[in-house]
């Protein structure tokens, strides 16, 4: 049987509610790393997750906790991603728990991520501590916390844990009620293997390393194991855990989390939520859960100088082979040249992408507005699924087109109630549910996933003073009347502008576009036409006008250097450019679609 001694829990925390801050606490405490080693945060180890202060990896550590009774216990603490485009990976690091800290900032109260992620857990049978964090902030008010979880969550918080994970008070007492609450590990130690895969990373010098939790059986150095999935065979070479630093042991067994590296080159190979069992001895079944990641959300994204084509190419294989839920796929755009049609879970996913490219690889890029995924059903009963406005079939080729609708569940203090069900409404929204819990509102909407990725999640935020919050799921794809509208520049319809909107916004729309491309667009040496449209349908139509002057021309006798200066500066200015045909179009003009307002 499992050890009996070990605890596996993760912590659920909104966004800045403190589970860094937290978890370092704990490592302290037990003192698995030195104060020295201790000086930056050690979970959230990517420089990007920290500078925008999320965790975007799944990652592990395994302390031992002398507890007040004397005893040691083995606690094994699972980070998981903060944002619902991650939504999958935390339900894999859920399952592979026995128990989750909810961590509340007591100074802010319940957000309706951390309320989705309670549910996922207590669904998986985990058993939720409650703790309120941030108690020396002066503006905490833990009663009135206490009271939303019990409302909001339905979980007992009356005793939850008061603590600063800045401070440090309280820290001793969560560890304490971990081990006294939180059930240990079941599953026998003899049984055939079945280890889940928390997370797997392309690491340069070791390749793929996997984080998995030994449900039942025993892993060991030189065991040849397989991933239940990709039916692929892989020789262990080697096993341990994380101290937070990787540390060797000969074999893991069920109820432990650790590493395991088997030459796997690939982490398509060795997915999120896959099974490894015994290749000689495999189970029957694989573990419950398992899902393939699917991209929601769409862009082409094309270098600004055709040079870095290849360049772009490359970056997007490094950055694929470490993160499996990123797809791409060559794209060409007759404004913008050659380029990648990318997939992304969500816009969180699509930044940080597009900001790795450009940081890390030093590339200058040009992305599209994103789109979502939609299903057309052309009038000879051909089904296509389409992820870019381009492959949208001529109109009287179209019976049907349909658009995926998410479950959203919005979160909204009272005072902000109105705000937010006209925004709602303004998204076509359709109200599912309304509940009052304590001060809090819980709203239920079905809502195209199109208008929550243009600005809703800012929108939101703007309307509630920061306040409300939100999550979704997927739900399905329902029909609606949907159109493009094409933006014309000089008469050339530019195809990376054009985007897919409900034929009854369609025409203020594409009014809108039209000036906002009239304020992005530098003014030429020569009058630019630009002209929304609709098929042949022109639906709106201004000019930039022309620059009266060449700016070289007030050098004109002046001497060389100036004048070479000047030209430099001009380049410089022009860096994220692209030349359509002959106007100059800067990179906002490709995103203006996603503001609305
Ligand atoms: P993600 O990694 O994005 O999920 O954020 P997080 O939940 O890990 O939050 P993090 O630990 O980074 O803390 C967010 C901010 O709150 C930081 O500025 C911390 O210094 C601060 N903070 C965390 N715990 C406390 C606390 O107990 N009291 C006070 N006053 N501030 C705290």
């Amino acid at each position: 049987q499992a050890n009996q001694n070990i605890r596996n829990f993760s912590i659920i925390a909104h966004i800045d509610h403190g589970k860094s801050t937290l978890s370092d606490r704990f490592i302290q405490h037990c003192e698995g790393l030195s104060e020295r080693e201790m000086s930056a945060q050690v979970l959230d180890s990517m420089d990007l997750e920290r500078e925008r202060g999320i965790t975007i990896k799944a990652q592990s550590v395994s302390l031992d906790y002398k507890a007040r009774n004397g005893e040691t216990y083995r606690l094994n603490f699972i980070d998981t991603p903060g944002h619902v485009d991650f939504s999958y990976e935390v339900s894999r690091s859920l399952s592979a728990c026995e128990g989750a800290l909810l961590v509340v900032d007591a100074s802010q109260g319940v957000e309706a991520q951390s309320v989705a992620n309670c549910y996922t857990a207590i669904n998986l049978d985990l058993e939720v501590v409650p703790v309120l964090n941030k108690i020396d902030l002066p503006a905490a008010d833990p009663d009135r916390v206490c009271q939303e979880i019990e409302d909001i969550i339905g979980i007992d918080a009356l005793d939850a844990v008061h603590c600063s994970a800045k401070t440090g008070i309280g820290i001793e007492d969560i560890l304490e009620e971990l081990v006294k609450r939180i059930p240990p590990p079941q599953g026998e130690v003899d049984a055939p293997l079945k280890a889940l895969i928390i997370d797997s990373w392309f690491d340069n010098y070791l390749g793929v390393v996997s984080l998995v939790r030994v449900m039942q059986g025993r892993v060991a150095k030189k065991q040849k194991i397989r991933a239940m999935h990709t039916s692929m065979d892989f020789q262990v070479d080697r096993v341990g855990i994380f101290t937070p630093k990787m540390k060797d042991r000969d074999y893991l067994e069920a109820g432990e989390v650790g590493f395991i590296i088997a030459g796997i080159k690939e982490i398509d190979a060795a997915k999120v939520g896959d099974t490894f069992t015994d290749a000689s001895n495999p189970a029957q079944t694989a573990l419950e859960g398992f899902q393939e990641v699917q991209p929601r959300v769409f862009a082409g994204i094309f270098p600004v100088s055709s040079d870095d084509y290849e360049g772009l190419r490359d970056a997007l294989s490094k950055l694929n082979l470490n993160d499996a839920s990123l797809s791409y796929e060559p794209e060409t755009s007759q404004a913008l040249g050659f380029g990648f049609r990318c997939g992304f879970l969500g816009m969180l996913h699509m930044e940080i992408v597009q900001e790795r490219l450009e940081r890390e690889y030093d590339l200058d890029l040009i992305t599209t507005a994103p789109t979502v995924i939609y299903e057309v059903e052309q009038t000879d009963g051909e089904v296509i699924r389409m992820h870019n406005p381009s492959q949208m079939p001529p109109i009287n080729k179209i019976s049907e087109i349909r658009e995926p609708i998410i479950k959203a569940n919005i979160l909204v203090p009272q005072d902000y109630l109105g705000n937010v069900i006209t925004l709602c409404i303004e998204k076509r929204g359709v109200q599912t549910n309304m509940q009052y819990m304590g001060t809090q509102v819980n709203l239920s909407y079905e809502m195209p996933l199109s208008e929550v990725v243009l600005d809703f999640f800012d929108r939101l935020k703007s309307v509630s003073r920061g306040y409300a919050s939100f999550d979704y799921e997927l739900s399905h794809f329902s029909a609606a009347k949907l159109v493009r509208v094409d933006i014309l520049i000089n008469g050339d319809r530019v195809d990376a502008l054009a985007v897919i909107v409900h034929a009854d916004f369609a025409q203020a729309r594409g009014r809108d576009l039209a000036e906002r491309m009239k304020e992005i667009i530098p003014r030429q040496m020569f009058d630019v036409a630009i002209q929304a449209s609709i098929g042949t349908n022109i639906i709106a139509r201004t000019n930039v006008r022309a620059l009266r002057k060449n700016v070289i021309a007030k050098c004109y006798g002046g001497d060389v250097s100036r004048k070479r200066k000047l030209l430099d500066k001009q380049k410089k200015g022009k860096k994220r450019m692209k030349q359509v045909g002959n106007v100059e179009i800067p990179q906002e003009a490709f995103l203006a679609v996603l503001r609305v307002d």
